[in-house]
């Protein structure tokens, strides 16, 4: 609660309609985003698989480690977390998304972040719907990334991503050219 409220008094201008809950609550929103730590991702999903049934749930989660000065990703049971999440819910339409980009920023209503996201799922309207999404927050462009299994790279890839804020000191996004 002490969440919502700093949030919707810092954007009181954006007026958001935001309220607070827990996983069971969250999990009753028309779409669901997990974006906990990826080794809680899976359990999360399983623990209100009821709830998400039928539903677009969408995972930002990177399996990674950090050892030392370097990040490694991680490869999780079926090869992404995305897949891992599909398979204990079955009943619900998972899309990968929103990996590389930066969380501080992307809630900095003021200064959009300029990325593009990549979006892939086994289901086309998961895809479409997430896209849409990605499309309404100013300056992200969805990208569709094909099936699930493509999870695999662009979560991996966020370990690259990380590298290069440290090397740059800097919060680097990802854009493509020639799209
Ligand atoms: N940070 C980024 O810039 C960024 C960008 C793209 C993708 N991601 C991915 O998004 C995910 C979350 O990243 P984050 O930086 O927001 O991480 P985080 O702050 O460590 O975790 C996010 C939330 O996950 C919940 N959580 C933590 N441990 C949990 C557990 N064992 N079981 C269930 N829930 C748990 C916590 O909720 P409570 O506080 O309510 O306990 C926490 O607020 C990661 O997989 C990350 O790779 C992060």
């Amino acid at each position: 609660m002490e969440v919502r409220d700093h949030l919707v008094e810092r954007w009181a201008e954006h007026r958001l309609c935001i309220d607070a809950s827990d996983n069971i609550g969250a999990a009753h929103a028309d779409v669901v985003v997990i974006a906990t730590p990826w080794d809680a991702a899976t359990s999360t999903a399983l623990q209100v698989a009821d709830q998400l049934k039928g539903k677009l749930v969408i995972s930002m989660c990177n399996a990674l480690a950090r050892v030392g000065p370097e990040f490694q990703p991680l490869v999780p049971p079926r090869g992404s977390v995305a897949a891992n999440i599909q398979a204990a819910v079955p009943k619900s339409r998972v899309a990968a998304a929103f990996h590389h980009v930066p969380a501080k920023e992307l809630g900095d209503l003021n200064e959009p972040v300029e990325s593009d996201v990549l979006v892939c799922s086994d289901f086309r309207s998961a895809v479409d719907a997430t896209a849409e999404i990605v499309a309404a927050l100013p300056a992200l462009r969805p990208l569709d990334a094909g099936q699930l299994s493509n999870a695999a790279p662009i979560e991996a890839f966020a370990a690259v991503l990380l590298q290069l804020n440290i090397r740059y000191k800097t919060r680097a996004a990802v854009k493509f050219t020639g799209i």
